[in-house]
């Protein structure tokens, strides 16, 4: 899809709606903590991360902040890039992390430029999955991981409450089962690949969202958002919470690993006698 043709989807009552839930540059649920979750263990500091889908750039400022991380937070719609900028600048980041405009399609990116490929709940967008991944393999240093988390479907053929929360969320979406991701991540040449479901942490966490914007938080939403934007996205939360308790709509944290190239040097250096 060319730049002049991509609509942009997430339009400021949606941005301000999706902060007013999950916090000021969030643009999916569990804040930094789930942040934290999706690159627990890895060593950020001074490493180079990019961020597939940046959105308004909390997650980039929280991985520079806290896990000292450079970033380059990429993102497919360009007034988002532009806030993220303002904010990182703001935040006096801006010397650590850079917002660029992309594309589906090749990164422009160098090969192995890149320590970490990060991305939180942004591949869900993407109809080529596949070729995504290729291009995270290819920009990967050898030994660099893939981090990332994701909404995903069940196996079951979309069912009406399916279709009905798609239609409130007026987004576009491709879904992938977990599994499909590990079977494509495998097939692309990544190893120590690991998925958790965390479908029932989200389903949770989804109910006390929409408890929140039916009570406390209804009156500061329909000061932002207006009546009519505000009952739109309650009922946008209720559908989603409706497809969570039936395991159709999921949630999944995925790991893998470029593999780092077999040592041929040290392996003839132990022939020598
Ligand atoms: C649900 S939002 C998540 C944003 C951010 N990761 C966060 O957690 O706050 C998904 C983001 O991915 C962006 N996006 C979708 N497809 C993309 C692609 N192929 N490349 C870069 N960004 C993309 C969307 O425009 C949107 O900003």
């Amino acid at each position: 899809m060319s730049e002049e043709t991509h609509a942009n989807d997430y339009d400021p009552k949606l941005l301000a709606m999706l902060e007013l839930i999950w916090g000021e540059g969030f643009l999916s649920p569990g804040g930094p903590a789930a942040v934290d979750e999706i690159v627990h263990d890895l060593d950020l500091d001074g490493k180079l991360a990019i961020d597939i889908g940046s959105g308004l750039g909390g997650v980039d400022m929280h991985l520079a902040r806290q896990h000292g991380a450079r970033v380059i937070g990429l993102e497919i719609e360009a007034p988002l890039v532009d806030l993220a900028k303002a904010a990182a600048a703001a935040a006096g980041l801006a010397d650590r992390i850079e917002f660029r405009h992309c594309m589906p399609g090749p990164l422009a990116l160098a090969d192995r430029s890149v320590d970490v490929v990060f991305s939180k709940d942004s591949l869900i967008h993407e109809a080529d999955k596949a070729g995504a991944f290729a291009e995270y393999f290819r920009v990967l240093k050898p030994g660099g991981w893939l981090a990332m988390s994701d909404w995903m479907r069940s196996e079951q053929p979309y069912s009406e409450d399916m279709e009905y929360w798609f239609e409130m969320e007026g987004l576009t979406y491709h879904m992938w089962q977990l599994d499909a991701y590990g079977t494509a991540l495998k097939e692309t040449g990544f190893v120590e690949i690991s998925l958790a479901d965390t479908s029932s942490d989200y389903r949770a966490l989804c109910d006390r969202e929409y408890a929140l914007m039916a009570g406390e938080l209804k009156a500061e939403m329909t000061g932002v958002l207006g009546k009519e934007s505000c009952e739109h996205f309650l009922e946008n939360w209720r559908a989603m919470t409706v497809v969570l308790h039936k395991g159709e709509l999921r949630t999944g944290r995925i790991r893998a690993r470029k593999p780092k190239p077999e040592n041929r040097r040290a392996g003839s250096e132990s022939k020598r006698p």
